[in-house]
C-alpha cells in the first residue's frame, strides 16, 4: 500500500483551518440591489417573475433601499416603469417620472447610500427597443443625445453613478460629455460594456415590461459565441470614460469576467441577472437545491472569476445570510 507525503485534506481539517486559507471572502460590501420602481404613492407589489422582489412607489423605495443599507449593502440600481410610453421614450428624462422622484427620495434619506440608475430607452419607447427606430432599424447615432439627457436627469436627480444598457456605441462618450458640461463630473459611470444577447433576460422583461415589439436585440447586444469582442467593447468604453465595466450576464460568462479582470485595473461589476435568479428560486421551490447554500456558492464563483461588484436579485437574502 502507497501512502500519499503530499495530502491537500490537511488544509480541509477543521472549519478552523479551511478558514484560514480560504481565498476568496464574500460580503454584502460586494453587492448591488436592484430596485423597481412605478408610479403612485404606497405601492409594494410583488413581482411574479422576481419572487422576493416588488415593484415600488418611489415613497416605498426608501424603504427598501434602507434594509439594504443597513444590512451593509452599499448600493442600489433603480430601474423605472414610467406613467407613459412613446417613440422617443421621452418619460425617461421626465423629471417627475418614477426613477427620478426615487432617486431624490433616497438620496433625501440616505445621503451615504450610492445610487445607481438603468439609464436605456427600451422600457420608456413604445416599440421596446433600446434606441429610437428608423423603420424597424435602431438608430445609433440618434439614440446618444437622447441617452445624455437621461443621464443628466438622473445626475440632476442625485444619482451618484449612471449606468447604461443599451449597447449603443459611443454612448459612455456621449454621457460622459454630457455629464461634464453640465456640472456632474463627480458622477460616475458603471457601463454595461459587455453585454451579451442573452435568454437569460426574460423575467426582467416582464418585470420591467420592456420587451421589444418586434424582432430582438442582436442587432446591438453582443453574440453569447465571442468572446475577444468582450475586450474591443472593455477598451472602447474606458477611452471613451467608464469608471466600471460590467459584463453580463455572469453565470454563463464567468470566463469573460475573469479575461476582463485580467484585461484592466479598472473595477469590473458583474450582473447576476433575472434569468440565473429565476432558475434557483423555482428549483428551490421544488425543493431540488437548497437556496441558500446554492445562492452563496454561486456569488462566490463570481467574485473567483474576477467581479468586484455584484448586482444580485439575491442581495437582501445573501446579505442575510452574510451576517
Ligand atoms: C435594459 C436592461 C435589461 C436588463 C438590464 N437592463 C434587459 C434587456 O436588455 O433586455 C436585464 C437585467 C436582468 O435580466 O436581470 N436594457
Ligand atoms: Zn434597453
Amino acid at each position: 500500500m502507497t501512502t500519499p507525503t503530499i495530502r491537500p485534506r490537511r488544509l480541509r481539517v477543521s472549519a478552523g483551518v479551511r478558514n484560514m486559507v480560504r481565498e476568496n471572502h464574500l460580503s454584502p460590501a460586494d453587492l448591488v440591489y436592484p430596485l423597481f420602481v412605478i408610479p403612485g404613492t404606497k405601492v409594494k407589489h410583488e413581482i411574479p417573475s422576481l419572487p422576493g422582489n416588488y415593484h415600488f412607489s418611489p415613497d416605498m423605495a426608501v424603504a427598501a433601499a434602507r434594509e439594504a443599507y443597513d444590512l451593509g449593502i452599499p448600493a442600489v440600481l433603480v430601474f423605472g416603469l414610467p406613467e407613459y410610453k412613446d417613440e422617443e421614450g421621452s418619460s425617461a428624462w421626465d423629471a417627475n417620472s418614477p426613477v427620478q422622484a426615487a432617486v431624490r427620495a433616497i438620496k433625501a434619506a440616505m445621503p451615504d447610500l450610492v445610487v445607481i440608475t438603468d439609464v436605456c430607452l427600451c422600457q420608456y419607447t413604445n416599440h421596446g427597443h433600446c434606441g429610437v427606430l428608423k423603420g424597424e432599424t435602431v438608430e445609433n447615432d440618434a439614440t446618444l443625445p437622447l441617452l445624455a439627457k437621461v443621464a443628466v436627469s438622473h445626475a440632476a436627480a442625485g444619482a451618484d453613478m449612471i449606468a447604461p444598457s443599451d449597447m449603443m456605441d459611443g454612448r459612455v462618450k456621449a454621457i460622459r460629455t454630457a455629464l461634464d458640461q453640465h456640472g456632474y463630473s463627480h458622477v460616475s459611470v458603471m457601463s454595461y460594456a459587455v453585454k451579451y444577447a442573452s435568454a437569460y433576460y426574460g423575467p426582467f422583461r416582464d418585470a420591467a415590461d420592456s420587451a421589444p415589439q418586434f424582432g430582438d436585440r442582436h442587432s446591438y447586444q453582443m453574440d453569447p459565441a465571442n468572446a475577444r469582442e468582450a475586450l474591443r467593447e472593455v477598451e472602447l468604453d474606458i477611452a471613451e470614460g467608464a469608471d466600471i465595466v460590467m459584463v453580463k450576464p455572469a453565470l454563463a460568462y464567468l470566463d469573460i469576467v475573469r479575461t476582463v479582470k485580467d484585461h484592466t485595473q479598472l473595477p469590473v461589476a458583474a450582473y447576476n441577472v433575472s434569468g440565473e435568479f429565476a432558475m434557483i428560486k423555482a428549483a428551490a421551490a421544488q425543493g431540488w437545491i437548497d437556496e441558500k447554500r446554492t445562492v452563496l456558492e454561486t456569488l462566490i464563483g463570481m467574485k473567483r472569476a474576477g467581479a468586484d461588484i455584484i448586482i444580485t436579485y439575491h442581495a437582501l437574502d445573501a446579505a442575510r445570510w452574510l451576517k
